[in-house]
């Protein structure tokens, strides 16, 4: 049954990143550390489990980390609904992913709705809080990407050829609830019969290009695997027609906050004329901050993901391979902030907008 909701609509692959099963209380991931090596799902009963779950990237991706955060409000309300066990779980999961507002942005609102009735009533409480958060969550991401189809549509009745799309990182339907954001313009403009083709960056050190191959392949959309470094190198020579990447954190005025290695694809598409897009729902946009450099904490990921690759070895066995011995000093910054001025266009649910024009009604 899990595996028939999951299998919907792709071919063998699961569609969607999360399941929530209301009648145990309780909810299935797909884990994404065995990604793409292996297919896993994972079940999670309790706040620790979740708050584990997000800080190991087994969930990841701004949106998806927003939604399982909601349910693990909804997990610690059924267990214990006084205040102070709302408290303890809401300080313990704001506190796993840093850099991604929408993990502050989901678990206020729940714990809102939560706090507001008596007791009694707020496991229910937030159980409904967090499937509507999933919902719209895949109604929000399916809009983005009928916004960012009109922007393909465009660029390839200027261009009547194939659309060759950059995207770092993973933005896609394993990084929200479905769709994705900057793939849900790639996905429907596929259906939609738009030839199309995708540069996917490997995006060291978690490598969640890997992640946006194994769906891309999965939807049939034609798609070459990338180094990071190569993308400045195709823009030069007019192979990349626009960069579409999603975000993490959005400030009023636009900079935008995303995988580390982001800011680098900007510069070299402003510097090759290459339009930017950037794809993500209004709650990644932190209305209460500016300036994107000075005021998002940049998250510092441990340095065994650089120092370790996980990968198949000869035997198809799953392994992590050392690249460096553990008295190497490593930086792993997660994230960098690319300022506005760089951006063409920031798409939400709302519709496109250049960053300068960001505004909360
Ligand atoms: O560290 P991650 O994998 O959670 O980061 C995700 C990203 O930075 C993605 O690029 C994405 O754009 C934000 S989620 C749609």
């Amino acid at each position: 049954m899990l595996w028939n909701t999951l299998c919907m609509k792709f071919k063998t692959r699961p569609v969607r990143s999360l399941v929530a099963d209301q009648q145990h209380r309780h909810i299935n991931i797909v884990d994404q550390t065995m990604l793409p090596f292996a297919l896993e799902m994972r079940t999670l009963t309790s706040w620790p489990d979740v708050a584990e779950a997000i800080r190991a990237m087994r969930v990841r991706g701004a949106p998806l980390i927003g939604v399982t955060a909601a349910y693990g409000i909804a997990m610690a309300m059924t267990a214990d609904a006084t205040d102070d066990a709302l408290d303890r779980a809401h300080a313990g999961l704001l506190v796993t992913r840093p850099t991604a507002v929408n993990l502050a942005w989901a678990l206020t609102r729940i714990v809102r709705h939560t706090r507001a009735v008596e007791p009694p009533e707020r496991a229910d409480t937030a159980w409904a809080e967090a499937m509507k958060i999933e919902a719209e969550d895949v109604a929000t991401n399916h809009r983005i990407g009928t916004h960012g189809l009109d922007i393909l549509r465009t660029l390839h009745r200027q261009q009547p050829r194939t659309i060759n799309i950059l995207t770092h990182c993973n933005a896609g339907r394993l990084a929200c609830v479905e769709w994705g954001t900057a793939t849900s313009a790639i996905y429907q403009a596929h259906q939609a019969g738009l030839p199309l083709h995708v540069w996917v960056e490997e995006t060291r050190p978690r490598n969640q290009g890997l992640i946006t191959q194994w769906e891309l392949e999965d939807a049939g959309v034609p798609h070459t695997y990338l180094t990071d470094n190569a993308g400045g190198h195709l823009m030069q020579h007019g192979r990349v027609d626009a960069v579409f990447v999603g975000a993490d954190r959005i400030t009023r005025h636009g900079d935008v906050a995303n995988k580390i290695g982001t800011y680098l694809k900007a510069l070299a598409a402003k510097d090759n004329n290459v339009p930017f897009y950037v794809a993500a729902p209004a709650s990644t946009i932190d209305w209460t901050i500016s300036d994107g450099l000075t005021e998002i904490e940049i998250e510092e990921r441990s340095g065994d993901e650089l120092r370790l690759l996980r990968g198949l070895d000869r035997n198809r066995m799953l392994c992590d391979f050392r690249i460096l011995d553990d008295d190497v000093a490593v930086g792993n910054p997660g994230f960098d902030v690319t300022p506005a001025r760089l951006v063409t266009a920031i798409i939400t649910e709302h519709g496109s907008f250049e960053p300068d024009k960001l505004s909360p009604s």
